[in-house]
């Protein structure tokens, strides 16, 4: 099975800076599926520029269909973009802009009728009812990332073994990839990469020379046992 391994770049990065990047990372290694999650600004940038070797990814989703509301961007536009996977609950949405379990869910619902598959970020103080309500949406086709807050752009990653559990913990729930994200950077992915199925990167997948260092790194690894 392949790495997956997910590029946040969030709310970063002008339309003028998407073709060096590309250029620049290339073609992944075969051992890794790349995902490059742009913010939505420059979806239609990254898609007409994305060589086949990489997929596009989107950072949101409107909770509601198409309709009357204004600023949104309903799924069914995402993959109209070409978009194929989607962050849902991230813990900075979570916490700058109130997205609730409830938009989760229903962004999950919204995401799996387009089509796209949706990356649903998990952490502990929300993770018994995240994963309740997750199962309430019942979405067959989904990524479980693991992404402690305290992890997430602090130099600070989560140890391993707190990886493993929580691991454990959704193994219960389902048999979903499991990825984990918070301060990875080429010199942390391998021994992640070990008992995960992927990672999901933020400000190391920015710089594109020290991210196709870490696309490489993410290829030597053995391959996962899930
Ligand atoms: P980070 O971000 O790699 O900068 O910690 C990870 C994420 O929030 O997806």
């Amino acid at each position: 099975m392949q790495k997956l391994i997910f590029a946040n770049w969030k709310s970063q990065k002008l339309a003028n800076q998407v073709v060096p990047w590309l250029e620049e990372v290339g073609a992944p290694p075969a051992a890794v599926k790349l995902v490059v999650m742009p913010p939505t600004s420059l979806l239609s940038t990254v898609a007409a520029n994305l060589p086949p070797t990489i997929s596009l990814g989107a950072q949101n989703v409107s909770p509601y269909p198409l309709g009357a509301y204004t600023g949104e961007v309903a799924a069914a536009q995402l993959a109209d973009l070409g978009v194929q996977f989607c962050l849902v609950g991230h813990s900075e949405r979570r916490r700058y802009f109130g997205e609730t379990d409830d938009q989760v869910v229903a962004k999950c619902q919204l995401l799996s009728q387009a089509a796209i598959t949706p990356v649903v970020c998990i952490d502990e103080p929300y993770l018994e009812s995240q994963l309740t309500a997750l199962q309430a949406a019942g979405s067959a086709d989904m990524i479980l990332a693991y992404e402690p807050i305290n992890a997430i752009g602090t130099g600070h990653n989560a140890s391993l073994e707190q990886v493993a559990h929580v691991a454990q913990q959704v193994q219960q729930f389902g048999d979903f990839p499991f990825i984990y994200g918070g301060s990875v950077s080429a010199e942390t992915v391998g021994p992640y990469l070990l008992q995960c199925d992927g990672a999901l990167i933020g400000s190391a997948s920015l710089e594109a020379a020290s991210f196709a260092h870490l696309l490489a790194v993410a290829a030597a690894q053995e391959p996962s046992f899930s």
